[in-house]
């Protein structure tokens, strides 16, 4: 049981104390609102538990310092677009050489071969586009699975997170067991009602996903091999296996969404657990911080898809992006995935991150807590639930917005950076090791602090 009362009370004292360290963002934060919605570029970033956002003058390695002068421990990573660690050196050399050299012709370069050849070498499929955000490569993926199949649907998990991708902002209908989809709460304008271009199955629940493919409308399933967004959600042993062989069953392509499960293995959770995607997708962390993303497809989807293009109308078939496969992006893709996110980094960034759970553990063991932590790689989260949840609904609903709110701007004012929406922690090749204790230090106090104030109960 919380004490929300008790709970404001706190969250009240810890922003009084951010809004006195910060009055250099408290003043740019005025004068954005001057010229920006909210004074913030994109409408989340009005979501800081901060009453203003820190904002931020620089961000090298794990290091992001504001305007204030205060240097944070980022554990959020740009919500892993800076999994690679911020400015990496060589992403920054590579791409300033280039920048000086131009960076949008309309013309393919061999900087984009080097990137295609990167992206098959570590994640095995033979043919890849470049796009500039994750959400455009499950854009297109989608298009082209429509197109392949002649079929309207896209299945997807209840809960997911692509991106911005219209068709994925539904939940289950609660009221039906054919993978009926109703809109998602909060979503903004559709174009049409997604029960009309979704389906929607639980992570692990096999039998609900065979009735939403039973009608044999489903174009694709897009997944996340784990669910990442609604606190982490980790597949059962044999739901990826049999998953497949559903989706042969009713002849729907398999859309692997591996922009945050990069976490896993450096060629993703499709290598670590043996996935066999149609089409891979994989943004963020691949450009090093820079805008680039990609889609991965196999062979017999491209030549399904060759047969069905007019390439006359290949300009206004909504598969588009005027600075898409800029040759910046594949200069940064390549650069990342060679130099700095590489096989070699990823075991100390795994023990880094383990390190962070197992303190988090620890805390709410030694307090008495009803919450436990899921382990995805080089990512963590724990949940306000006592077991891991198994589906994206019963992580929905675990989630406590004033709960988490309170616990990022404790943990901000102790000049950490946790992942905003999320109970997460990402770690980079440059997080240093020194990074799970300052945060078990951290969240202890921060309990501690609940539960003294009769906030949270033993
Ligand atoms: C799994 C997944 N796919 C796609 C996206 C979209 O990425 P972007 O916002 O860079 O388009 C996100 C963003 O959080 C994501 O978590």
């Amino acid at each position: 049981m919380i004490n929300y009362e008790k709970l404001a009370a706190l969250t009240e004292a810890e922003s009084a104390r951010f809004h006195k360290e910060h009055p250099r963002s408290v003043e740019l934060a005025a004068r954005a609102r001057g010229s920006l919605v909210g004074g913030v570029p994109m409408p989340w970033m009005q979501r800081w538990a901060s009453p203003v956002p820190p904002f931020a003058v620089r961000a090298q390695g794990a290091e992001v310092e504001d305007a204030d002068g205060v240097v944070y421990l980022d554990l959020a990573l740009g919500d892993t677009a800076a999994m690679a660690g911020h400015a990496p050196e060589p992403v920054v050399r590579a791409v300033s050489e280039q920048l000086a050299r131009g960076s949008t012709t309309m013309l393919p370069s061999e900087a984009a071969a080097l990137a295609g050849e990167e992206l098959t070498r570590r994640f095995s499929l033979p043919l890849w586009q470049l796009t500039l955000t994750a959400t455009d490569a499950n854009r297109f993926a989608l298009r082209l699975a429509r197109m392949v199949t002649g079929r309207s649907r896209v299945l997807v998990h209840n809960w997911c997170y692509h991106g911005s991708v219209d068709e994925t902002f539904a939940t289950i209908d609660p009221n039906r067991t054919d993978g009926s989809a109703i809109r998602r709460q909060g979503n903004i304008g559709p174009a049409v009602d997604p029960a009309v271009t979704t389906r929607v199955a639980e992570i692990n629940d096999l039998r609900g996903t065979e009735a939403a493919l039973a009608a044999g409308d489903v174009a694709a399933i897009l997944i996340e091999p784990a669910l990442t967004n609604i606190g982490i959600v980790l597949p059962e042993p044999g739901y990826h296996a049999a998953l497949r062989d559903l989706a042969h069953k009713y002849g729907a392509l398999l859309l692997i969404d591996e922009t945050h499960t990069i976490s896993v293995h450096p060629n993703g959770a499709t290598a670590a657990w043996g996935l066999e995607p149609d089409a891979f997708i994989i943004g963020k962390a691949i450009a090093g911080g820079l805008p680039g993303a990609a889609y991965g497809m196999s062979a017999e989807l491209v030549d399904r898809i060759g047969k069905g293009i007019a390439l006359d109308q290949i300009d206004t078939g909504g598969i588009g992006g005027t600075v898409a496969g800029n040759v910046l992006s594949a200069v940064a893709i390549t650069s990342t995935l060679r130099e700095v996110l590489i096989a070699d980094a990823y075991p100390a960034m795994i023990a880094g991150t383990n390190a962070w759970a197992d303190g988090v553990e620890r805390v709410i063991s030694d307090e008495g807590l009803d919450w436990s932590v899921t382990r995805l790689g080089a990512r963590a989260e724990y949940h306000f639930r006592k077991s891991a949840p198994a589906s994206g609904g019963e992580a929905a609903a675990a989630v406590d917005h004033a709960l988490e709110r309170y616990l990022h701007l404790h943990a901000l004012n102790r000049k950490i950076i946790l992942t905003p929406f999320h109970n997460m922690a990402l770690f980079s090749p440059a997080t240093p090791a020194s990074a799970a204790a300052r945060h078990t230090e951290a969240f202890g106090e921060a309990i501690r602090d609940l539960l003294a104030a009769g906030v949270i109960q033993k």
